[in-house]
């Protein structure tokens, strides 16, 4: 077996587009339709990826573009979204990804992103270079039969059944107000935009077109279906900005004549159950995490968003992949943080990954200490950072990537 030794990895150029979507179809497992091509490259051109050549063959790919995603106190923090990572599967399990992402955090430092970030295919990969699950998300099947809205739940009406086409300026705008109030949710990218309008077949999946529905604070775009002889909704995406708004689209989608089921994802914290006399309804089909986090620079990172509770405390943080741990003060005041390298000695000690798993609020610093992931002395040392880093509102991710 060959080692990495005769493996390098340098910047991509247009004259590897070919060769780089074939190693994504292998690792990925699928094939990108004709009608992809002239979207495929707008979000992440090919001038930003990162290719492993042995010879004169591609074996190992990443991409990346910097994203403005929302953080906790609706600020905002540039990060770099990495995709497309592939290894050939002639060439896997020799160190290539390891090499890549080496490079990948080389020139995510040299551009002075505090953050990475991406979705990943599997859970076990990422840990080892210091990547937490940031955002998680749950999918609900809902049995339209069995529903029924309870007496509290407003019917404030206001929804239209559009056309995609006559929608696009009015989504975006909603997207856009929903973005940059929701943390974990990023900035969408008009490349991003015209392939959703594009509506391509590998998204239907066998499923129609996308249906539109309107309110003048929200949107639902969804796919009729039949499967297993149900007749089925599928939510693609469901942005609401106010109560009125998630409960508007909520009565239309739950109300569709003709369907048995309606599918859809949504945030940890989505309040839809609570619209329904049996909460049993909402049937939850699966949890799961969307986006994955890497903290670049600690205080950079933890300075760009805001807190919950002032603490004034030193952590410890361990990076054995990148080296960019050490003992910082954190002193918060108003939710405004101040973060630098101190030689005092560390109240709480943990690896980098925890710093991801906190930055948007998706988990509780409480939790990661009672997986022994936090080590601290004082159990009131770590309620006041519990405290701090807790937010108000579960996270979600914007846009796959
Ligand atoms: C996942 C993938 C990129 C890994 O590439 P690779 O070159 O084989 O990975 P490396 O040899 O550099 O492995 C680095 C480390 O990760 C581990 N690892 C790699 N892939 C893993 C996996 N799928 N599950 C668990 N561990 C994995 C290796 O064992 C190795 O561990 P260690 O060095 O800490 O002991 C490659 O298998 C692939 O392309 N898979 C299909 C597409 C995919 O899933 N891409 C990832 C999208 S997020």
């Amino acid at each position: 077996m060959a080692s990495t030794k005769s493996v390098c990895v340098r910047a991509g150029t247009p004259a590897d587009s070919a060769a780089i979507t074939g190693l994504q179809e292998a690792g990925f497992g699928m094939r990108y339709g004709s009608d992809e091509s002239e979207f495929r490259g707008g979000t992440f051109p090919v001038e930003r990826s990162l290719v492993a050549v042995e010879g004169d063959r591609i074996v190992g790919h990443t991409v990346d573009r910097t994203m403005t995603i929302t953080v906790p106190g609706d600020r905002t923090v540039r990060a770099c979204g990495v995709s497309g990572v592939a290894v050939a599967p002639t060439h896997r399990r020799r160190g290539i990804l390891r090499e890549l992402y080496r490079a990948q955090h080389a020139r995510t430092e040299a551009d002075g992103l505090p953050l990475t970030v991406f979705t990943a295919s599997e859970g076990t990969i990422y840990g080892r270079f210091g990547y937490e699950v940031a955002v998680l998300a749950t999918s609900i099947a809902i049995d339209t039969r069995r529903v029924e809205f309870r007496s509290t739940t407003p019917d404030p009406g206001g929804v239209t059944l559009e056309t995609l086409a006559d929608s696009v300026a009015r989504i975006r705008e909603i997207y856009q107000r929903w973005q940059t109030v929701t943390a974990g949710a990023q900035v969408r990218p008009d490349a991003e935009w015209d392939l959703l309008f594009a509506d391509v077949e590998r998204h239907r999946q066998g499923a129609t077109t996308l249906f539109v529905l309107l309110h003048a604070d929200g949107y639902a775009l969804y796919r009729r279906s039949r499967r297993e002889n149900r007749d089925i909704a599928s939510v693609r995406e469901l942005r609401a900005l106010t109560c009125d708004a998630h409960a508007a689209l909520w009565r239309v989608l739950l109300g569709l004549d003709l369907v048995d089921t309606v599918e859809a994802e949504i945030a940890e914290d989505d309040p839809l159950g609570y619209l329904l006399t049996d909460p049993r309804t909402v049937r939850l089909t699966h949890r799961g995490d969307t986006l994955w986090a890497r903290v670049m620079d600690v205080p950079a990172a933890l300075t760009a968003r805001t807190y919950r509770a002032d603490l004034d405390t030193v952590v410890a943080v361990h990076d054995p992949f990148r080296e960019a741990g050490g003992n910082f003060a954190l002193r918060i005041r108003d939710g405004i943080a101040e973060c630098e390298p101190t030689t005092r000695s560390p109240i709480l000690a943990f690896d980098i990954n925890v710093l991801g798993g906190l930055y948007f609020g998706a988990h509780r610093a409480s939790t990661f200490a009672a997986a022994h992931r936090i080590t601290v002395e004082d159990p009131a040392a770590l309620r006041a950072f519990d405290a701090a880093f807790t937010t108000d509102r579960a996270p979600q991710l914007g846009w796959a990537f």
